[in-house]
């Protein structure tokens, strides 16, 4: 996530949200959404109106549909990403389609001329950026979102943020440090450079294991393999007590050289290895992978479902009512339903423990859900009402949390597809700028790039020497 930008935006998004205020006031008090968010867990058509107002509230934050760059959401590009894939999975749990055709042309287009979602306008792609937007692929692919008429296929765009990943060449996978690990940013300029952190590794980790189930093909699971035991042996995730850290960072001691790992917890970290884990297991059997997530998932359980809070799913930063000074933040919880949702479809056997925990967390969130008159959505489910942060993040994962508790409802006939179960396997990740002509290649610079950039290394620079350090880390 490119902290650096997000929060020079951040005072661009003030003005942004009084913006979005003066427009919903102008639309919604015509729309028929306009009632209480009234969630019954146990009636299917109540989920599915939660839902339905849910995923309405969230996309009307999102202003791309019909531009000359759909999916392009500019106050942080990452974010394009986890708002289609609250929409996939609205469509997946729901059957409503009416997202999908914008969610569609977005996918394909923001993977850019290279297809490989390191398109000419988003400037300093993190590995955890371009890899939200590989399993907004893959997920497009195990869900059958139909391909495009013309252009890469989903699993083409997965393939090439893979093959981007396992390669030096690309910001990727890079032994010069740690052994081993994908830094956060790409680009030197970034402080994130210096840093391996859990949801890059985690999600690569994530996207390599859901490729090998997809395809069958042995190399994305060597890798799914590799990418776990470089992050068990810096202790990114202990395999002991089952703990994930936020990172480990370059040249403070530890292992290889790698600085010990943080103590700071975030919901999406544990839920990328997690949900790795998972489909390694139902690609191979092994009881090793199933004792791997289940002791994930009872970690994450206890980590942050915790009593205090009635059970419902919590980040750090909520219990302070912080999460509002990181944008990206309010959107993790709604990752890890998403992803407890798909586990439980992809093995049945753990649907039994997985419920409870979605089931207690989207009643909480159905009561934070009833902002302004609109059922917007507020930032901590376990608030019992609406906490008035009201934003695009706090949309997506109220959205996230309406379509994740839908599984209780869905059977095997919902089980995300492969291609040995009628997924399309059509794909072609050579093409273009795929690996055969160096993977993650800087696309050409254009003016707007250099200004763009210019302008943001000059932000940069100067907030270095303020002394301010971006550092992604939790209160
Ligand atoms: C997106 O735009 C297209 C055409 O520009 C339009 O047909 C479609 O209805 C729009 N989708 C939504 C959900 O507004
Ligand atoms: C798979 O996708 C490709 C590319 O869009 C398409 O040509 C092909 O017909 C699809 N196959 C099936 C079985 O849908
Ligand atoms: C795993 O088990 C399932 C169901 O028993 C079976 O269909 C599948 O072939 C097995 N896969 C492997 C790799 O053993």
């Amino acid at each position: 996530l490119f902290l650096a930008t997000s929060i020079i935006l951040s005072a661009m998004m003030f003005q942004g949200a009084g913006h979005m205020a003066i427009v919903a006031l102008h639309i919604l008090p015509f729309t028929s959404h306009v009632y209480a968010l009234d969630l019954n867990v146990d009636d299917q058509e109540s989920i599915k109106d939660a839902g339905s107002t849910a995923a309405y509230n969230m996309m009307t934050w999102y202003k791309g549909n019909g531009t000359d760059n759909p999916g392009f959401i500019s106050r942080s590009w990452w974010e394009g990403a986890a708002l289609f894939l609250a929409c996939l999975n609205y469509w997946h749990a729901t059957n409503d389609t009416t997202y999908n055709e914008e969610v569609s042309v977005s996918l394909q287009h923001q993977g850019g001329s290279g297809g490989d979602y390191m398109p000419s306008w988003a400037i300093g792609v993190g590995n955890d950026d371009q890899m939200f937007w590989g399993l907004a692929a893959i997920t497009a692919a195990e869900y059958k979102l139909p391909n495009r008429p013309s252009g890469d296929t989903w699993l083409t765009l997965a393939e090439r943020v893979f093959y981007n990943q396992k390669s030096p060449q690309g910001g990727g996978w890079d032994t010069s440090i740690c052994g081993g690990g994908l830094r956060w940013q790409k680009d030197v300029w970034q402080s994130g450079y210096t840093m391996k952190n859990a949801v890059s590794n985690g999600g690569f980790f994530m996207l390599a294991a859901r490729l090998a189930w997809y395809t069958q093909e042995e190399e994305y699971a060597i890798w799914a393999e590799k990418v776990w035991d470089w992050s068990t042996t810096v202790n990114l995730v202990d395999n002991k007590t089952w703990a994930v850290a936020d990172s480990v960072r370059a040249g403070s001691g530890g292992p290889d050289g790698c600085g010990l790992p943080d103590s700071t917890r975030w919901t999406y970290n544990y839920g990328t290895y997690l949900s790795g884990a998972a489909y390694m297991y139902a690609l191979t059997n092994d009881s090793k992978w199933l004792n791997i997530t289940n002791s994930l998932m009872e970690s994450l359980f206890t980590t942050f479902f915790l009593p205090e809070y009635g059970g419902v799913i919590t980040d750090r930063c909520e219990p302070s009512g912080q999460c509002y000074k990181d944008a990206n933040w309010p959107i993790f919880k709604g990752l890890t339903v998403s992803w407890l949702a798909d586990i439980a479809l992809i093995i049945p056997s753990l649907k039994e423990k997985i419920l409870p925990k979605l089931q207690v967390s989207a009643e909480g969130a159905a009561k934070s859900c009833t902002g302004n008159g609109q059922n917007l959505c507020g930032n901590r489910w376990w608030y019992g009402g609406y906490d008035g942060q009201n934003s695009m993040e706090n949309a997506i994962s109220g959205s996230q949390m309406m379509s994740a508790i839908m599984v209780k409802f869905l059977d095997s006939s919902s089980k995300p597809v492969s291609t040995a179960t009628g997924g399309n396997g059509t794909s072609d990740p050579s093409a273009g700028t795929g690996e055969s002509s160096g993977p993650a290649q800087l696309p050409p610079v254009t003016t707007a790039d250099r200004a763009g950039a210019g302008i943001l290394t000059v932000l940069f620079v100067a907030s270095m020497i303020g002394g301010v350090v971006f550092l992604f880390r939790g209160p």
